[in-house]
């Protein structure tokens, strides 16, 4: 079963409430929400208080993905603020035993990222520690990028480990179009900016996704 997760960085953030519930009604299973720190990443985008008002409006489960040089000193912040998932990249100076654990100690459920370039093998042993692989089909740090499809052997390696009964999420240059590759691959949730709040009708893009 494809879940698709919205991500605001994309929205009308003039209007972002309204956005939110419009693609909440269209049927998106997750909000993805980008953090960045301009240091781990050469961008800047949302804090807690944003995801603390999302939740407030939003029944969808909020899929927060930390682009940040330090998650760790900032999770309980975003757990607290209402995140249901929080993701963290393998790349960051934080040690991420440490992150999955604090991400746990909230009840909440804990992924890892890997960034394009970044392979699996050094850091297989947490795949078993938390819920959810986030796969980057892009450079972190903006929306609107071209999908990379070298990454989908990385899903497929992932899906292999793992079997059928876990996340995998896919992030960067997804559109209706795509989707099918990286469904193939075997990642079941993705991560769409610009193909669902840049549509004319996010609906269609939503169903076309999940329908592949
Ligand atoms: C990139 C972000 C992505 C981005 C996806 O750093 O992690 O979540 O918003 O946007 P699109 O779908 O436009 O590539
Ligand atoms: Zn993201």
């Amino acid at each position: 079963m494809i879940k698709i997760a919205p991500s605001i960085l994309a929205a009308d953030i003039t209007k972002l409430g309204e956005e939110v519930l419009n693609i909440e009604k269209c049927g998106a299973d997750l909000l993805h929400i980008d953090i960045m720190d301009g240091h781990f990443v050469p961008n800047l985008s949302f804090g807690p208080s944003v995801v603390k008002a999302l939740k407030k409006i939003s029944g969808l489960i909020l899929d927060v993905h930390l682009m940040l040089s330090e998650p760790i000193k900032y999770i309980d912040a975003f757990a607290e603020a209402g995140a249901d998932i929080i993701t963290v990249h393998v790349e960051a100076e934080s040690d991420t035993d440490e992150c999955i654990n604090k991400i746990h100690c909230h009840g909440i459920k804990a992924g890892i990222v890997f960034n394009p370039d970044t392979e699996i093998e050094p850091y297989k042993d947490y795949l078993n520690k938390v819920e959810m692989a986030l796969v980057m089909s892009v450079y972190p740090g903006f929306g609107g990028q071209k999908f990379i499809d070298r990454v989908l052997p990385k899903v497929s390696k992932i899906r292999k480990i793992m079997g059928n009964d876990f996340d995998i999420e896919i992030d960067g240059g997804i559109n209706a179009v795509n989707a099918m590759e990286a469904k193939k691959a075997g990642a079941n949730v993705l991560v769409a900016g610009s193909a669902v709040f840049g549509a004319e009708n996010p609906l269609d893009i939503i169903k076309a996704m999940r329908s592949i």
